[in-house]
């Protein structure tokens, strides 16, 4: 498998910390230290799924494919306005597709969780040229009445095309059994036949404990990936990690190795976008020309569950 084509979308508004900082008691001080956030872009005037299909046009223009040869649409996503039907079903049409699609949730891991499905239809021929869409509004789990979780996050989309080829060339997921520490309930429908009403609430967060588990997680499904290839982490170009903490991805390079060079960020723009935080970032590194043939690529994602997932790529265009 090869990824042929990338795309992103984020919202028009942008909104920096000095904005939130008019109405929620934080600061740009506090939050560019503890996070190395700047910036995020929230939904406002267009919609999750405006950027969705946004994000996925612009994959499949870069990829060469009219969307007729788009075999299967795979969308990650946590959580939007509709809980039925899928978001693959409700962007499928606008993006001008007639295949089918599924949707996963598999927290912030979302991207790489897809990848590793994409790869294991080709290999199974049920699918040549799949659209994976990475399509996030975690703004919209925030309480925004609250200054500890809010000023994390930011929406965004990012899609790419995959067909293919040999570039992909491991991967490993992790999962970990721990509600508590994250997690985000939606109100539900009461029947007459239940003892208590559950309202549903918004994201509750243990940060510390996430930041540590993060680090710990990531780097060591990193290293056994290294390890299993028989690579160092000299060997690998660029470290592609989930963009949720800055500190937390400096955490993750201590333990792995390599210079701060090699890991690169838009966490200061764009806050955490969730599973679309992947795909934007190597959208834009592609277009700045960043992302070579042959070039050794390692990304990594770590959310919710706990969620975990590492891959390996030898670059291919
Ligand atoms: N502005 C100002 N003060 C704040 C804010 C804020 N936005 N949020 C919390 N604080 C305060 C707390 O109330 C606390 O105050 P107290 O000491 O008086 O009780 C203090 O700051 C906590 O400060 P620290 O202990 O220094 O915070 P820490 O270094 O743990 O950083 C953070 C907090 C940024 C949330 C960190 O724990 C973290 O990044 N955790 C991971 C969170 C994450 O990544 N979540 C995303 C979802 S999962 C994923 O994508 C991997």
């Amino acid at each position: 498998m090869k990824i042929i084509g990338t795309g992103s979308a984020l919202p028009a508004l942008r909104v920096t910390n000095d904005d939130l900082a008019k109405f929620l008691d934080t600061s740009d001080e506090w939050i560019t230290t503890r996070t190395g956030i700047q910036a995020r872009h929230l939904l406002s005037t267009e919609d999750l799924y405006d950027i969705a299909v946004d994000a996925s046009v612009k994959a499949i223009k870069a990829s060469g494919l009219r969307p007729d040869q788009i075999d299967f649409l795979l969308v990650s996503n946590v959580a939007n306005l509709h809980v039925t039907p899928g978001l693959s079903a409700i962007v499928q049409k606008r993006i001008g597709l007639t295949c089918a699609g599924l949707d996963i949730n598999v927290a912030c891991a979302g991207f790489v969780n897809a990848l590793m499905l994409a790869d294991g239809m080709m290999k199974a021929g049920h699918a040549k040229n799949i659209l994976i869409l990475c399509a996030e509004e975690p703004t919209k789990y925030c309480d925004w009445k609250e200054r500890d979780c809010s000023v994390l996050f930011g929406d965004g989309a990012g899609a790419v095309v995959v067909t293919e080829g040999t570039a992909f060339k491991d991967v490993k997921l992790t999962m970990i059994s721990d509600r508590d520490v994250l997690y985000y309930e939606r109100g539900m429908e009461t029947t007459p036949f239940e003892k208590e009403y559950i309202k549903g609430q918004p994201l509750v967060m243990k940060g510390k404990e996430l930041f540590r588990t993060a680090v710990s997680e990531s780097a060591k499904d990193i290293n056994a990936l290294l390890k299993r290839n028989g690579l160092q982490h000299g060997d690998i170009d660029w470290f592609m990690l989930h963009q949720a903490n800055k500190r937390i991805i400096d955490g993750i390079r201590h333990i792995v190795g390599g210079p701060d060079e090699k890991y690169p960020t838009v966490i200061q723009k764009y806050g955490n976008t969730s599973s679309a935080s992947i795909p934007i970032m190597l959208d834009e590194m592609i277009a700045d020309g960043k992302v070579k043939a042959g070039q050794k690529i390692v990304m990594s994602a770590f959310g919710a569950g706990f969620v975990s997932a590492a891959c390996l790529w030898e670059w291919e265009f």
